[in-house]
């Protein structure tokens, strides 16, 4: 069973300079969609077999804690148009991605790779784009809009505090789930837990770029980046970067102010924020979340944001085949939701891999491959797919400038 759960009531859109206003109310269908939040809680999943949990609380229960914004509200989203030099700093960034992406269609994309990281000049260039991009214009303008300022980096905060603290932290809630879904593979399962204990949050954020995380005391947070945008981040190319099991903390150079090795099941969260779009082949993706298995604790989570600017469901099934890779990994997918312009991403890392996989056996579908292409790997040139009709709307050619228009420079994905 699925449960979508759709909550935009009463939207005013006001697009300045346009002076355009979008008035819009439960029934009207003038919303642009990317507006449209929704959660999928993946626990629903199952729900009929999984009704109430021993600590009393139903699945239903834990959606609604699950849901953190309230069923009615009015949001005042406020875009400010893109200025020139937005657009520009935002076509720097698609353009590094796009021409690695062609260089790898051409050539291996090992070497592509290698020698897109000894360009320095080029990585300095995306690093200070990035940095005045995310910190001059998408929290800036996020702000005004309902304080919904940063709502990725938020949206991290967030999901790692309500999984990992909070009156019933929803690890052991997880840990329940996937206590039965073992019991279901093998009645005489049993396992002694121990309590998952931590006192801050230890986050290693990958692509940190500036450090967005160091603002927050309850996360002990590693940054590292192949172009770090700020003193307090570590130079490491995580493609390359060693996994030693052997190794209790970082082995760092301070030299160079970089990590060359990692501690395995050492980090509580890994963040992805706009990371894997960066890299230009499935493998390269790939790798990425095969090594943060193996440097995450048994239960830890990687969180994961991609650009996502199309409506709700355009990209479901790209991002149910990650689901899907993820699993055959031994990670399971916990949460999904849809902000403005990304999709956000929950992956837990099952005690026991059989757990992830059997989701998988499970859930096959005969487009599912194990890899991890993002909508950029296509040459789509249609803006909708008719598939979701009820979330298509419809609109002039002028509103869809103006919205591009605001947009522009917002996750740079844009088709
Ligand atoms: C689009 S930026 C995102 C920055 C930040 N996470 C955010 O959400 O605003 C992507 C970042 O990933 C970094 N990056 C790409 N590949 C990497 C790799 N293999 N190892 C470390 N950092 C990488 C880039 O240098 C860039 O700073
Ligand atoms: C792992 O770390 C240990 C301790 O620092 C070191 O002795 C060993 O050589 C490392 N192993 C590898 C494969 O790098
Ligand atoms: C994608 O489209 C561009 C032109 O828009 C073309 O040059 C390129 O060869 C196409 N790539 C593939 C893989 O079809």
């Amino acid at each position: 069973m699925k449960f979508a759960y759709v909550c935009v009531l009463f939207i005013l859109i006001v697009v300045e300079n346009g002076s355009k206003a979008y008035p819009l109310d439960e029934e009207s269908a003038t919303a642009p969609e990317d507006y449209m939040d929704y959660v999928e809680l993946d626990p629903m999943d199952n729900v009929a077999e999984l009704q109430k949990t021993s600590t009393g609380r139903t699945w239903l229960g834990l959606a609604t804690t699950l849901i953190e914004k309230p069923a009615h509200h009015a949001f005042v989203f406020h875009f400010p148009m893109a200025t020139q030099e937005q657009l520009e700093l935002s076509g720097l960034i698609k353009s590094v991605h796009q021409r690695l992406r062609d260089s790898a269609k051409q050539q291996d994309p090992e070497t592509v790779w290698k020698e897109h990281v000894r360009d320095e000049g080029l990585l300095k260039s995306y690093a200070e784009a990035m940095h005045k991009l995310a910190t001059c214009y998408w929290d800036r303008t996020m702000e005004v809009s309902c304080k919904r300022s940063n709502s990725r980096i938020e949206w991290v905060v967030a999901s790692c505090r309500c999984y990992f603290h909070g009156a019933t932290p929803l690890l052991y809630l997880f840990r329940e789930k996937d206590d039965k879904v073992m019991q279901a593979i093998d009645a005489g399962y049993r396992y002694e837990h121990r309590p998952y204990t931590i006192d801050r949050i230890k986050l290693l954020d990958v692509g940190s770029c500036y450090d967005p995380f160091a603002s927050f005391p309850d996360f002990d947070v590693t940054a590292i980046d192949i172009a770090p945008a700020g003193s307090s981040v570590w130079h490491c190319d995580f493609l390359e970067a060693e996994v030693n099991k052997t190794l209790s903390i970082p082995s760092i150079s301070e030299q160079h102010h970089s990590i060359e090795a990692f501690p395995g099941d050492h980090y509580d969260a890994i963040v992805f924020s706009l990371l894997l779009e960066y890299l230009p082949s499935s493998e390269q993706r790939l790798r990425c979340c095969r090594k943060a298995y193996d440097l995450l604790k048994p239960e830890g989570i990687l969180l994961i944001i991609t650009p996502d600017s199309r409506h709700q469901g355009a990209n479901a099934k790209l991002m149910k085949n990650w689901r899907y890779t993820l699993g055959l990994m031994g990670f399971s997918r916990i949460k999904i939701e849809k902000l403005e312009h990304v999709t956000c991403m929950v992956f837990r890392k099952c005690i026991f891999p059989t757990v992830g996989k059997r989701w998988c056996d499970i859930h096959r579908e005969a487009y599912m491959e194990p890899v991890l292409n993002i909508p950029q790997d296509f040459n789509e040139t249609k803006l909708e797919e008719k598939d979701d009709s009820a979330m298509d709307v419809p609109r002039t050619d002028e509103d869809d400038g103006e919205i591009r228009q605001a947009f522009a420079g917002l996750p740079f994905l844009e088709s």
